[in-house]
């Protein structure tokens, strides 16, 4: 079970999720510093960065995916301050000495406060700012990041930051959800143009893209469909994959899309003529985020789910398979399943898993910390990557999700994503027995037999 040569192992975070230090240097408020009211200081990783190299390093890997802080280098969204550039300046000289390469993520979730004043996400300015921020960024960083990642799951920041209001800034309001998505995919473009004409090496960004089925093709790919149930698995699938994926990849939005967005908006008056074309950048990589499938099956009753507007008619479903401590369906093949359907429809795309993982409810003991479930979870997703390799599929690499167990959003700090325990009393990280296990298929690049 062995890795193409050149094939990258990682492992990812977020600027948010592991920082904390959210005042140092001039950083501003961000949106998530206003929507959770008390969250600590996370993993304290802006002091503890050089340790938490080393723990990066221990592992092997040869990228680390992290992600920017635009409060810590824009604090008032217009202002560079290079104390916050300084940051970033010496986590990537401290990764470079320690022989990984560095990723960057510009936008994971965490916009200044002070441009979600000035209307967010639903604004078209905001799009414009992202694409000063991502030069300010270059400017600092380009002599020695080459992987630039622009955005982190934008369905996420749209849809459950501004139409189902469970993340920052907590708005509720279909129109700005549609207009939101439409407004992070126009930062993408303007971003990926301003790397690009700094001379950025590669540049990519990150889906969320999630295999939509219903609960009899979990075990069965093939099940037919009745015709009600196959046009559920195809809205949802609009909503959640091919919004992004074609605006992205072919420069326009699937049809089926448009009456839904004009429906919440009342107009497409947000979408101006050249946008597509900005979108539709030339991309080095596409990173994937998987975790779990989206279940679906028609139930005419339903009405739409906050996060999904248009889904009215659909049902959300579980399924009986084992799932994770979030209670995510654990299914593993839906990961071979989305790479070989992603390279089948982009056969020129290179891929990269850039996030995958699991929380479980771990336990330490005296002897360390003993996470079987989490082994078990990469290990089998990393049996359906080399899946969809041997398929043809073009998957250049594949990033854990996480180093630390950290910050998980609106969720705080009772979710175990980390290949090192974190004690937040101490902040005392421990290897567990995930961390020792990935180390050593890293260095053997391959899967145990
Ligand atoms: C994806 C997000 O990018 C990351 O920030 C989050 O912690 C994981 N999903 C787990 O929910």
């Amino acid at each position: 079970m062995s890795f193409p040569d050149g094939f990258v192992w990682g492992v990812s975070t977020s600027a948010f999720q592991i920082e904390g230090a959210t005042s140092a240097d001039g950083r501003g408020p961000s949106i998530w510093d206003t929507f959770l009211a008390d969250h600590a200081g996370a993993c304290d990783h802006y002091h503890r960065y050089r340790d938490d190299v080393g723990l990066i390093r221990d592992l092997g890997v040869s990228a680390y995916r992290f992600s920017v802080s635009w409060a810590r280098v824009l604090p008032d969204g217009e202002k560079v301050n290079p104390a916050g550039l300084d940051f970033y300046d010496r986590l990537v000289d401290e990764l470079l000495g320690a022989g990984v390469a560095p990723y960057a993520t510009l936008y994971h979730w965490d916009l200044p406060q002070a441009l979600e004043d000035l209307g967010g996400w639903p604004s078209r300015d905001t799009a414009h700012r992202f694409a000063d921020y991502a030069a300010a960024v270059h400017e600092r960083l380009g002599d020695r990041v080459d992987t630039w990642f622009t955005l982190n799951e934008p369905w996420v920041a749209a849809f459950l930051g501004y139409g189902a209001g469970r993340h920052a800034p907590g708005r509720t309001s279909t129109a700005d959800a549609f207009r939101s998505a439409h407004h992070l995919l126009l930062a993408h473009g303007l971003g990926a143009r301003a790397l690009r004409a700094a001379g950025a090496a590669k540049v990519g960004t990150v889906l969320n893209i999630s295999p939509v089925m219903t609960p009899a093709q979990v075990g069965d790919p093939a099940r037919p469909l009745a015709e009600e149930d196959a046009e559920a698995v195809a809205r949802i699938d609009v909503l959640a994959n091919r919004q992004f994926l074609e605006p992205l990849l072919r420069g326009a939005y699937p049809d089926e899309l448009l009456p839904v967005v004009e429906r919440a908006c009342g107009d497409l008056g947000h979408v101006r003529d050249g946008d597509l074309g900005i979108i539709n950048q030339p991309l080095d990589l596409l990173g994937v985020n998987y975790y779990t499938p989206l279940v679906v099956q028609a139930q005419p009753s339903e009405p739409a789910d906050p996060a999904w507007p248009g889904s009215e008619g659909v049902l959300f479903c579980t399924v009986p398979t084992a799932v994770t401590a979030m209670g995510w369906p654990i299914v593993p093949d839906c990961l071979t399943r989305l790479l070989r359907r992603l390279s089948g429809e982009y056969p020129d795309l290179d891929l990269m898993v850039t996030e995958n993982g699991a929380d479980f409810v771990d336990v330490v003991t005296g002897d360390g910390i003993h996470d079987v479930d989490r082994v078990h979870f990469l290990e089998e997703h990393l049996r359906a990557v080399r899946s969809a390799i041997d398929a043809g599929a073009r998957v250049r690499g594949y990033l854990v999700w996480t180093l630390l167990d950290n910050l998980e959003w609106a969720d705080g700090y009772r979710r175990k994503f980390g290949l090192y325990h974190v004690d937040f009393a101490t902040q005392r990280r421990r290897p567990k027995d995930s961390a020792l296990w990935y180390r050593d298929v890293i260095r053997r690049g391959a899967l145990p037999p």
